[in-house]
Parts: C-alpha cells; structure tokens; sequence
C-alpha cells in the first residue's frame, strides 16, 4: 500500500492475489486474532481427551489460555485458564487430573471442573466482605462452546452462527465421515499429540494442505525413494510392502493425476480436497472393517459410507483433517511468523485393529515431524515467510491459478481442476470477510 494511505484490511485481499503484509504484519496479526481466533468457533480438542471426571487438557484459542476439564456430572466444560483472585494461570501443566477440584497454585482457591468456587482457605478475611457465588469469583468459562459429534469447540463471542451452521455442510463432513467409519459412529483420541513449531505465517500451513500442485515437486524425493523401495520388498519378498510405503510413494503421482482430483470450497473458507487414495483395496484389514460395518448398518450404507473419498478438510481457521486416515491438525498461532501446529490421530471405536494400524502409519509416515515429507514442507514454509518478510522484491502473492474459472452453485465453489488455487482464493474470501464485517 502507498505510504500514508489509510489501510482497509480488505484491499489487500484481491480476487487472485493477497498483498504480502497479510502474512508478516503484526498489526494484521493482532486484527486476525480480534476477528478470527477471538470470535469464530476454534477447535479445543476431542471430548475423549477427558474421559473421566476431573480430567483436564490445556490449550489455546487465540492468545487466550484455555482449559476443557470434565465435570462429576460428566459434563464437559471450556474455561479460561485464569484464576478470579489474582489472576494467575490455574492449570500450569499441559494436561492431567485434578480430583474433585482445580487448586490455584498461588493461594489454594480451589474450584469445581465448572469453574464455580469449592473452597477459599482462611476465608474469615472475606466474612461479610464477598460472595463466592458472585460470578467474578468463579474462573470465566468461554463465551459459547459447542461439541459436533465430540469435537469440542469454543467461540470467545457471544454472537455469531451457532456451532453447526458455522462448520456447514463443507466442515460438518470432516467429523461425520471420521465417525461414520466407526461401527459404534464414534472415535477416540489417541493421546498425546506431536506438535511443531512453525516459523511460519498459519495461513501458510492451511494453504499447503490443499495444495495439489506441490507434492510432486517439493516432495518428489521422498515419493521416488519410497516407491523404489516398495519395488524393492516386492522383488525381494513376493508380498507387497507395508501400506506407509504407499502413502509415501503416492507423493510422487504424476501431475495428470493431481489435476483430474477436484478441490471444494464452501462458506466461512471451509475447503475440501476430494478423491486422491482409493482406500479400498482388496486387503484383509479393508475386508474385515467393511464386514464390521455392514453388521452395524447394513451393506448399502457401508459401501455408501467407505465410498466418501474426501481426502482432506480444511475446517477454517483452525484445522486440516484427513477423515479416511483420522487425522487431525490444529493450528494455533503465536505470531505472525510462528504457528503451532498439533498432530492428532484417532481410533475409530469397535473398527478391526489393523484399521487404527493403518491411520498410525499414516501418522507416522506423512504427518509426524520427522518425516521427510513434513521436513520438505517446513523447510517451503521457512522461506516463504522469509521471502515475504523482505521489504523489496515485490508485494504481492499470486492465487492465479485457474482464476475466472471456478464454478459457484448455492454458495459452494468447485474448482475446475485439483490443481486450482480457489482453495486458497476461497479461505481468503472468508478472511476478508471476517476481517471487515465489523467495520
Ligand atoms: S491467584 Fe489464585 S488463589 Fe490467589
Ligand atoms: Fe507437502
């Protein structure tokens, strides 16, 4: 923008470009945590991440430090993670069980998993002077939260569309396609998570994920090597390799391939990227999770549900899901140019073992940190946001790809090929959106 000039947010938002600030900014950065992170739903974590009463987990929403505890009713709570006497961190640790109450560290206030007063020590110094059942003496409990088939999610702003009508259809399919291949239509968390530290903007992330274009290029190395290898054990062996070999060697598809996938994108930039593994081979393991379906709900339905084929969700701002593997990543930013990301997988209850086997090697071989295939794609992160950090060399970033071509029906944008940058054209037309609509 010229200097001097007043900066409206949304100009630098364009059709097929983004002015590079919205990336290295902190005054940006600062707006985005006011408008998205403080105000739209955010992930917390999975309710099975606290089975028991008085269990706990620590996480962020924004800047904000949050806990989701579980009640002795059962019930499950999001709190501020902030005690109403002086103010200090109540849960210091990252995740645990604190019995019947949460016991501040700092002057022993303690409170029930809802946040509510249990007990001040020496409280004859407040005899006449305070009542516990004052609101400003309980911990604050996030402004709304919401649970979409045990997904837990809180909103820091009284107003807004509810849980479900912000996630639509487009982000919904995310949580029903992972429960629905559970013969019980649940899954569990598998505790704990790897988290990266990315020195880099959190939009990067989102975008790359749905980005078709890179994998045979950035990941080339590792798909050629991996492919090679699985020759090798076929040769070898006679049998085929074990499946993390597949799901290494399917980086390096031939660009035919990416383009004939297509990608989705729907209101509030919740973005999917269709087709990409057939997931149903001929194998044992497929076999005997589609016997174990059928008997939960019938033939029909079982081939309709394994017949989803949406690799990948982008649930906006917060979350890059892979149903048919029961991933799961979150985002939570520190900075303009410092993302957190949590990796999570699930097991899908009563499913056969070699189905969780299947989502942890997935885990492991795509999605851990010390994969090579999250090495190559942090090393991209790294430098683009050290290519946009820079003063001179240009000020934009281009989201040309396809442009003009996408096709809307009813709100919803399909790419005219899996290549298409509409997915990040679509999450930008959401954040553009939340950044102005206050004004
Ligand atoms: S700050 Fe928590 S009890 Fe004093
Ligand atoms: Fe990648």
């Amino acid at each position: 923008m010229p200097d001097g000039q007043e900066v409206h947010y949304g100009d630098y938002v364009q059709d097929d470009r983004v002015h590079k600030a919205v990336y290295a900014d902190q005054a940006v950065y600062e707006s985005e945590l006011d408008n998205i992170f403080h105000k739209k739903w955010i992930y917390i974590g999975h309710e099975s991440q606290v089975p028991n009463p008085g269990d706990y987990w620590t996480t962020w929403v924004g800047k904000e430090r949050m806990i989701m505890s579980r009640g002795s009713d059962g019930a499950v709570h999001v709190l501020y993670n902030r005690c109403p006497h002086r103010g200090s961190l109540i849960c210091n640790n990252e995740h645990g069980n604190a019995g019947k109450a949460f016991r501040c560290p700092y002057h022993a206030w303690q409170f029930y998993m809802d946040g509510s007063v249990r007990q001040v020590p020496m409280k004859q110094g407040y005899d006449g002077v305070i009542d516990y059942k004052d609101p400003q003496f309980s911990m604050v409990r996030a402004e709304r939260q919401g649970n979409y088939r045990g997904f837990i999610f809180a909103s820091l702003s009284t107003e807004g569309e509810d849980l479900e009508t912000y996630l639509g259809q487009g982000a919904r399919a995310a949580f029903d396609d992972i429960c629905n291949r559970s013969p019980q239509g649940e899954a569990e968390i598998v505790a704990n998570c790897f988290r990266i530290i990315q020195h880099s903007n959190w939009k990067i992330f989102l975008e790359n994920q749905l980005d078709a274009v890179h994998p045979s290029i950035t990941h080339h190395s590792t798909g050629d090597a991996a492919a090679a290898m699985q020759k090798k054990y076929k040769d070898k062996t006679g049998d085929d390799a074990p499946m993390g070999y597949q799901f290494l060697a399917d980086f390096t598809l031939p660009f035919e391939k990416w383009d004939s996938l297509q990608t989705v994108g729907f209101p509030n930039g919740h973005t999917q990227l269709t087709g990409y593994m057939g997931l149903r081979p001929r194998d044992p393991v497929t076999l005997a999770h589609e016997a174990a379906l059928t008997d939960a709900y019938g033939a029909e339905r079982m081939d309709e549900i394994l017949s989803t084929n949406v690799h990948h969700v982008i649930v906006y701002p917060c979350l890059s899901v892979q149903p048919p593997l029961q991933q799961l990543r979150a985002v939570r930013p520190l900075g303009p140019n410092k993302t957190l990301t949590e990796i999570w997988h699930f097991r899908l209850k009563g499913a056969p073992d070699g189905i969780y086997e299947r989502a942890l090697a997935y885990y492991y071989h795509v999605n851990s940190p010390s994969t090579m295939v999250n090495a190559d794609d942090l090393n991209n992160f790294r430098a683009i946001q050290e290519g946009l950090a820079m003063v001179g060399g240009g000020d934009w970033v281009s989201l040309h790809r396809n442009a003009g071509q996408d096709t809307v029906d009813n709100g919803v944008t399909h790419s005219v090929t899996g290549m298409s940058e509409m997915p990040m054209r679509n999450m930008f037309a959401a954040w553009k959106q939340f950044m102005t609509e206050g004004n």
